[in-house]
């Protein structure tokens, strides 16, 4: 086993700095620019919101697994649901299938420094399932709860491990990650439950509270790579910073895992690859 694989599982997570060039995330950046700027207002206006326990769930995001789907931030709309400003300052993220319809998304997801590093953590054929955009605007971008990256994608056995990656600089002033090192040793509390419907439930597996005290800041420079396992909690703070804090992240899931139909995130797994693509 690889040193890098040991310290993932004694952790739960990696922080890998200059993993990207400035110029790849740069590209990713202007290439979110572009697709925000194709989004027709008036389609839909779907915020995306994982705070005071509100979670997202009408039909727009539900449909999004398989799509470039695009959510506000909660403040960026007014009362009749209507954006207050421009779409782009507005957005909270894009997601969740950038990585297999945006050619510049896919290169940048399945490029070959991922290639080798999943390959040294056997995560090489883990099946990409999930992308997202992650803006975190300058002074509107919202908090994200304390969560676990294997509620959203559950799988039997657990096999959710994310990939995070900083387009821009990520500190405690405009909303890093925090996590707790070996923090995912530990239940799974909830599984975020599609219900016949098409409502969504939160449901509780463990009621135990999260351990928030030892959680440390992930502070990184643009171009760093953090690896997540599934069962680490994590959160963010809101951005209250003039600089924003941009992020694209990737979840996948073992091939082989059970992945239940009840999982929010559907789509035809048949179309699903992992990092060879
Ligand atoms: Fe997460």
């Amino acid at each position: 086993m690889s040193t890098l694989c040991t310290q993932f599982q004694t952790d739960g997570y990696l922080v890998i700095e200059d993993f990207n060039t400035h110029e790849a995330c740069d590209a990713l950046i202007i290439r979110a620019k572009e697709l925000a700027e194709g989004y027709r207002p008036g389609e839909n206006k779907s915020v995306f919101q994982t705070s005071d326990q509100v979670q997202t769930s009408d039909d727009y995001f539900l449909d999004s697994g398989d799509k470039v789907s695009f959510f506000f931030e909660k403040d960026a709309l007014d009362d009749h649901g209507n954006l207050k400003g421009e779409v782009y300052p507005s957005l909270n993220k894009i997601g969740h299938a950038l990585h297999d319809l945006d050619p510049v998304f896919n290169a940048f997801t399945r490029s070959p420094q991922m290639k080798q590093l999943t390959t040294a953590l056997e995560l090489d054929r883990q099946w990409i399932i999930q992308s997202m955009l992650i803006f975190k605007h300058a002074r509107i971008g919202g908090v994200v709860d304390v969560h676990q990256d294997s509620t959203f994608l559950f799988t039997t056995p657990d096999t959710c491990v994310g990939f995070w990656f900083a387009l821009e600089d990520a500190n405690a002033q405009n909303g890093c990650l925090w996590a707790k090192p070996g923090g995912h040793h530990t239940t799974l509390r909830s599984h975020f439950v599609r219900k016949n419907g098409g409502s969504t439930e939160m449901k509780t597996l463990d009621s135990s509270p999260y351990d928030t005290g030892d959680m440390v800041p992930l502070e990184v420079k643009k171009g760093a790579l953090v690896v997540l396992h599934g069962l680490l909690p994590h959160y963010s703070l809101p951005n209250t910073s003039g600089k924003s804090r941009q992020a694209y992240a990737i979840h996948t899931i073992h091939p082989q895992a059970h992945y239940p139909e009840t999982n929010w995130l559907q789509r035809d797994m048949s179309t699903l690859s992992d990092f060879h693509g």
